[in-house]
């Protein structure tokens, strides 16, 4: 039995596949453009990706089954009957919607989303993204009077196209901001809210089942699961009970954390309730999000600006942290997340002298990603007690400075995946949910224990956030 992953990440699209001795390989791999049309827009071309996944489904086409994970909230339109985009691909770092949102949450609608889909106004979610694309592209419009528009997240989009079924897994409608988080159904109020036609919206079905086959070179593979790639990152962790929770270091850090068959409302935490996963037969696991929107990306910013030049060498640094020294970042590049959900919010630098070079300016850059994460394992445990340590994956979790310092100043125990491919395992299990295949396993991990204790680094820097907080308010109020 052979089962494959399609990783279709929002850089790269990744096909992987398991050996006879059930370890996994990476297949193939693709990476795909970034496009900035504008200040704030990110799009990627549809057309591209689809034949990224072509040739990344060619490239496992003697598997069982395969699973295809997606990047969450990044959505797009199509039509119903040509299967043609009418869109970009807009990604979920795109922030066109911004203002609207704003205007939106200023006539109190937040408390509305925060109730119906547990997620507050903001941009990274696709409501707001889909309903700008019903006003503003000409096409979509066009399609919509002729009742052939169809409107969605790309996992939706890839699986119309490539197997002819029109739906959308639970985990990932539950990033659109559309969904009732309770009915696990598409809310009407939602949808007006955004104006989003409830009619152009694919189905919601469980994450693993039957959503149809992709035609290979090869013949037929049937595709049995489909998730958002953090989610299956969680799925690959074996993270399965209340209080299991990873965190991927990837373009940001992401975290979430299993709650169980229980929906946590905590805004106040500024932790965000979404679907896990929900297994076919079963009940929906759920879980807490917990987003900073910047991790490796505000350390390739780093080294665009030549502050470095080898990430070899961004490894091991003097005694002290740069923090101690009185040197802190805020890596706000991209606004803040959790638990901020402050999308104007900008970086900073505070403590910076004379004597500052750029090694320890990298070194607050790493310390910076490792106090935003804490801050969200703080809320975390705060909800539901971490149940041990956290996993966690992604580029920065192969820094051994970076990892000792997040152990350090959390005060926990910090599990970094052995193997880097968590995503990719956690889509093959999911498809490994399929009938008369039942696949399971989990990522080993090693374990790093606190060498000091740093956490009283935390209360400063929180003081420090809030001076990137607070020059946002600023800037928005003229
Ligand atoms: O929420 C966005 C996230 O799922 C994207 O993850 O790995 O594609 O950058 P990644």
């Amino acid at each position: 039995m052979r089962l494959a992953g399609i990783d279709q990440g929002t850089t790269s699209t990744r096909a992987l596949a398991t050996r006879a001795d059930g370890s996994i390989e990476v297949v193939h791999s693709a990476s795909h453009k970034q496009y900035y049309p504008r200040d704030g827009w990110v799009e990627h071309d549809p057309e591209e990706l689809i034949a990224n996944i072509r040739k990344c489904a060619d490239a496992v086409s003697d598997a069982d089954a395969l699973g295809i994970d997606n990047q969450g909230e990044s959505c797009i339109a199509w039509d119903a009957r040509s299967k043609e985009a009418l869109s970009p691909v807009i990604v979920w770092q795109d922030s066109r919607t911004l203002q609207a949102l704003e205007r939106l949450r200023e006539d109190g609608f937040e408390a509305e989303t925060l109730e119906r889909a547990g997620l507050p106004m903001d941009p990274y979610f696709s409501a707001s993204k889909l309903g700008w694309i019903v006003n503003n592209v000409p096409a979509a419009r066009e399609a919509r009077k002729n009742g052939t528009l169809r409107l969605g997240t790309t996992d939706a989009f890839f699986l119309d196209r490539l197997t002819g079924t029109f739906a959308t897994d639970v985990s990932t409608a539950s990033r659109t901001s559309l969904m009732n988080l309770r009915t696990l159904e598409w809310d009407p109020v939602l949808c007006d809210l955004f104006g989003v036609p409830i009619e152009c919206l694919p189905p919601i079905r469980s994450t693993t089942g039957d959503f149809g086959a992709l035609g290979t070179a090869a013949g037929h593979l049937p595709v049995t699961a489909s998730v958002v790639d953090q989610q299956a990152a969680l799925y690959g962790f074996g993270c399965r009970q209340k209080g299991d929770a990873k965190i991927t270091f990837g373009t940001g850090a992401f975290a979430l954390m299993v709650t169980g068959e229980e929906i946590i409302r905590r805004p106040d935490l500024g932790l965000l309730p979404t679907v896990g996963w929900q297994l076919q037969g079963s009940d929906a696991v759920y879980a807490l999000d917990g987003g900073v929107f910047t991790a490796s990306a505000a350390v390739n910013w780093a080294k665009s600006l030549g502050l470095f030049s080898d990430f070899a060498k961004i490894d091991t640094f003097g005694n002290n942290s740069a923090a101690e020294g009185g040197l802190f970042f805020v890596p706000a590049l991209a606004g803040l997340g959790c638990p901020y959900w402050q999308p104007r919010a900008r970086g900073l630098w505070s403590g910076l002298s004379l004597e500052h070079g750029p090694d320890v300016m990298v070194q607050s850059i790493l310390e910076g990603v490792a106090l935003r994460s804490c801050q969200v394992m703080e809320a975390m445990d705060r909800c539901v007690p971490l149940a041990h340590g956290i996993c966690i994956d992604g580029g920065m979790s192969r820094n051994t400075y970076f990892t000792q310092f997040l152990a350090d100043v959390s005060g926990r125990t910090i599990s970094p995946a052995i193997m880097p491919e968590v995503t990719g395992l956690g889509t093959i299990c999911l498809a490994g949910d399929a009938p008369g295949i039942a696949y399971d396993a989990a990522v080993p991990c090693g374990s790093i224990q606190p060498k000091r204790d740093l956490r009283h680094l935390l209360p400063r820097f929180a003081d420090i956030v809030s001076l990137s907080l607070k020059g946002s308010r600023d800037l928005s109020s003229g």
